[in-house]
């Protein structure tokens, strides 16, 4: 270190994209003795989560919770609405559209993939004319990742739905908000999306362990038309459990019910309009520092068109390995934490040192995302990257609303 003296002790910043910092009230609601699951308080506040997940996902529809991170709500998704043999289109613009079209492979379903690469949005002209194509509708569903957290590229969920309907085509419209949801805005029924998946982890601020899926009338039906179906991963009972274990399919997940009780408690009070507007603000921040650091130097974000970024994460490439050396030492020096570049480079090439990734979801505010700011800031002159002046100052007028 140039400066030679560590300022890495006090609180750690964990600033990639999930798991996100956990609010104190989380941690705090979930530190206590495990209850008693067969009756009393668990079983009454549990019942309470429904609703108010249902409003953080603007649906009416169906609830089913599964002890599971995000591969698990994926999973549940496709094995409750999908056979083998069946096929799915996947427009993919990431790592975790490609992800989401092996899991359904996995399960012997056929994947129409369109690969739009890392860096652009889906272009609905060659999704209509798949859809077009399909004159048999043998496509069952589209697989739609909302916001992809390795090339940070936001899509339009509401336009594919559009494109589905003015083909005519019947297959559901199924949504990946494992990034998005709590962050960017997303209305599922305003929007007509059949299922959507999420994790805790992320947007909802808890420790990872619960896959949360929502599910409308059309993919209730789905279901019903499946000629078997696992056990395990059926919605239906996890739905609308007749008795208290159904919810989760065996013993309840305790202590994460607790936690995710008091992220609710802490995303209706601030309110869904505020919540996506703080992360919409903060996100204007960020990019208004990693604009003015890239005017100089080999920074740059790799979404360029502000419409199509998440307001969650925000993926950049400096050239290996000074990737690789800023997140070091960010986190020996300044106790910071910054994510690893995925899907741009294969993992154990040299490039791969070349990308990382901010997480700015959930529990963050202004002045946790200016120490993010101030710290790569440091961290760019203790490693003599070259840089554009004025980040800092851009953020803080972005911040300040000038
Ligand atoms: C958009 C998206 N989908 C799916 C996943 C997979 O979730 P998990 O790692 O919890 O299994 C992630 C994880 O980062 C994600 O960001």
């Amino acid at each position: 270190m140039n400066g030679s003296v560590n300022v890495s002790a006090g609180r750690s910043y964990l600033a990639i994209p999930g798991p996100s910092v956990i609010p104190d009230q989380v941690l705090q609601a979930m530190h206590r003795a495990s209850p008693n699951i067969y009756a009393g308080e668990l079983v009454e506040m549990t019942a309470t989560l429904i609703p108010d997940l249902r409003r953080v996902a603007r649906t009416q529809h169906e609830v089913a919770i599964y002890i599971a991170n995000g591969h698990g709500a994926w999973e549940a998704a496709l094995q409750n609405t999908l056979q083998p043999g069946d096929r799915v289109l996947v427009p993919s613009s990431g790592r975790f559209g490609i992800g989401w079209a092996e899991m359904a492979q996995g399960l012997g379903v056929e994947t129409d993939i369109l690969d739009f690469g890392n860096h652009a949005p889906w272009d609905m002209d060659r999704i209509a004319a798949a859809l077009a194509a399909d004159t048999g509708h043998r496509i069952k569903a589209v697989l739609a990742v909302h916001a992809d957290t390795s090339s940070s590229i936001r899509n339009d969920v509401a336009a594919l739905r559009r494109a589905l309907d003015a083909a005519g085509h019947p297959a559901l419209l199924m949504a990946d908000c494992i990034a998005s949801l709590g962050c960017d805005r997303f209305e599922m029924d305003g929007w007509g999306v059949d299922v959507m998946v999420t994790a805790c982890q992320k947007g909802l601020m808890v420790p990872a362990g619960l896959g949360i899926v929502f599910f409308n009338a059309r993919a209730a039906e789905a279901r019903r038309a499946l000629p078997r179906i696992s056990r395990y991963w059926d919605w239906e009972p996890r739905a609308n459990p007749e008795e208290f274990y159904q919810y989760f399919g065996g013993t309840a997940p305790t202590h994460h019910l607790y936690g995710l009780r008091a992220a609710l408690d802490m995303i209706h009070a601030e309110g869904m309009e505020a919540v996506w507007a703080r992360h919409a603000h903060l996100a204007r921040a960020i990019w208004a520092a990693c604009e003015a650091w890239g005017a100089d130097g080999p920074l740059r974000m790799n979404v360029p068109d502000r419409a199509l970024r998440s307001h969650a994460v925000t993926a950049l490439r400096i050239g290996s390995p000074l990737g690789t050396e800023l997140r070091m030492w960010l986190e020996q020096n300044l106790g910071l934490t910054l994510g690893i570049g995925l899907g741009m480079a294969p993992p154990r090439s040299p490039d791969w040192h070349g990308f990382f990734r901010l997480g700015h979801m959930g529990h963050v505010n202004g002045h946790m995302i200016m120490g993010l700011l101030g710290g790569i800031e440091t961290g760019l002159r203790a490693l003599d990257i070259p840089h554009g002046k004025g980040a800092l100052e851009a953020a803080a007028a972005a911040l300040a609303g000038a």
